[in-house]
């Protein structure tokens, strides 16, 4: 028996998202149909609205950083019953691509699905998910493995940030990249996921963790998430100012780097700043013409002479299943900041208004509270 229930959905390419009324199939077999509590509004659900969709047909239910209430779970769920509070992860592995089956689900290539469980209301059009969640929705249907249950203690308008930003960032430093004990590290960008690379440098023991942004409100809250330094990326090159600050008489750099924006310039400003030997890895989502240009050549920079590595983040790299209860836990300990990200709580009508502070305003993650 389908339910009734709301959604902001991105309905044709150009347009604003709006909330319309939305019915929610039962769900199918390792499914799980979800009351969504909280969801933090990330920069990708924003890029998915300016791709036009980029490939995902309309009508499009927004939002993937989510965490609720199981209501129902579907046939052959052992692990989760309703009332269970959760977090639901974008990549729970597919445990049948070539990394998951060697063991490896942390590199899975896919993500498990749920089937077409919610409609528009208006005229039974099937929507997608973004990144199979649809989170910005009083209810949503997931795949039961990417469900994970939280601590009963956890606050679930905290919580829902680990399902994105918080796990990306986090295990930016600690998954993709792991972080060396005692090494330097460079953040560019520090909106909700670069702040988290910054946590996550900080749990591995960077000695110097050095935020770039081009806000200086921004950068005040690096300090607060752990950055030992701050670089104003508009008051000068920032490859010279981190090379500057990291001047230890084999011309400085940072043995890891982090691009955490979506411009493609700042993975190319990633690669300059690095030590002899070390790793940059992207993080921002790229539109699909984005290209950079790496120089192999030059004697300081070039990515031979200064041998390099460039990764790319996704998601973190996460195992959600380990990691999700792993940050629940440091939040609960007093370990890792969730309290100061979320600067402000809206309604499911200020998605749009939540997308325009996010390109122009002080906020690291509006976050819906339904
Ligand atoms: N790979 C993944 O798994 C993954 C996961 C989540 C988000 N993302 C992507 O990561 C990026 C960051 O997401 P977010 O939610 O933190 O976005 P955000 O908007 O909160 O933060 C972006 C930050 O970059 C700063 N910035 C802008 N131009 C800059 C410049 N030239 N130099 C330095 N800083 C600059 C902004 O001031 C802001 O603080 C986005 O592209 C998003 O789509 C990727
Ligand atoms: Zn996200
Ligand atoms: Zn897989």
């Amino acid at each position: 028996m389908s339910i009734l229930g709301k959604a902001v959905l991105l309905e044709e390419p150009g347009t604003p998202a709006v909330v319309r009324d939305i019915t929610i199939d039962d769900p199918g077999r390792d499914e799980v149909l979800i009351r969504v509590v909280a969801s933090g509004v990330c920069h990708t659900d924003l890029t998915v609205k300016m791709l036009n969709g980029n490939g995902m047909s309309f009508p499009i239910v927004l939002g993937h950083e989510g965490a609720g209430i199981v209501e129902k779970v579907g046939e052959g769920v052992t692990h989760l019953v309703p009332g269970d509070a959760v977090v639901i992860a974008y990549r729970a592995p597919c445990e049948k691509c070539p990394a998951c089956l060697r063991g490896d689900p942390r590199r899975c290539y896919m993500a498990l699905r749920p089937g077409p469980r919610i409609k528009r209301a208006s005229d039974g059009a099937a929507c997608s998910q973004v990144l199979r969640c649809g989170t910005f929705a009083t209810h949503t249907v997931v795949h039961a493995k990417a469900a994970i249950k939280m601590p009963v203690e956890m606050p679930l308008d905290k919580a829902c940030l680990i399902a994105c930003g918080v796990v990306t960032g986090v295990g930016a430093a600690l998954n993709t990249t792991p972080v060396a004990r005692g090494s330097r590290v460079a953040v560019i960008g520090c909106g909700g996921v670069g702040l988290n690379v910054i946590q996550g440098a900080k749990i591995a023991g960077a000695k110097q963790i050095i935020a770039v942004d081009v806000n200086p409100v921004k950068l005040g809250w690096a300090k607060d998430f752990g950055a030992t330094d701050v670089v104003n990326a508009r008051d000068g090159d920032p490859v010279a100012a981190v090379r500057a600050l990291t001047e230890d008489g084999w011309d400085g750099g940072v043995e890891y780097a982090f691009e955490a924006t979506g411009i493609p310039m700042c993975t190319e400003q990633a690669v300059k700043m690095l030590a002899y030997g070390g790793t940059a890895t992207t993080i921002g989502f790229p539109a699909q013409t984005d290209s950079v240009n790496l120089n192999l050549g030059d004697m300081a920079t070039g990515v031979y002479w200064n041998k390099a590595s460039v990764r790319v983040c996704h998601c973190g790299d996460t195992l959600p299943s380990l990691d999700f209860p792993m940050l629940a836990d440091l939040y609960l300990k007093g370990q890792l900041n969730l309290d100061q990200m979320v600067t402000r709580k809206i309604t499911l009508d200020q998605v749009e208004e939540a997308f325009h502070e996010m390109e122009t305003g002080d906020v690291i993650r509006s976050v819906i509270v339904l």
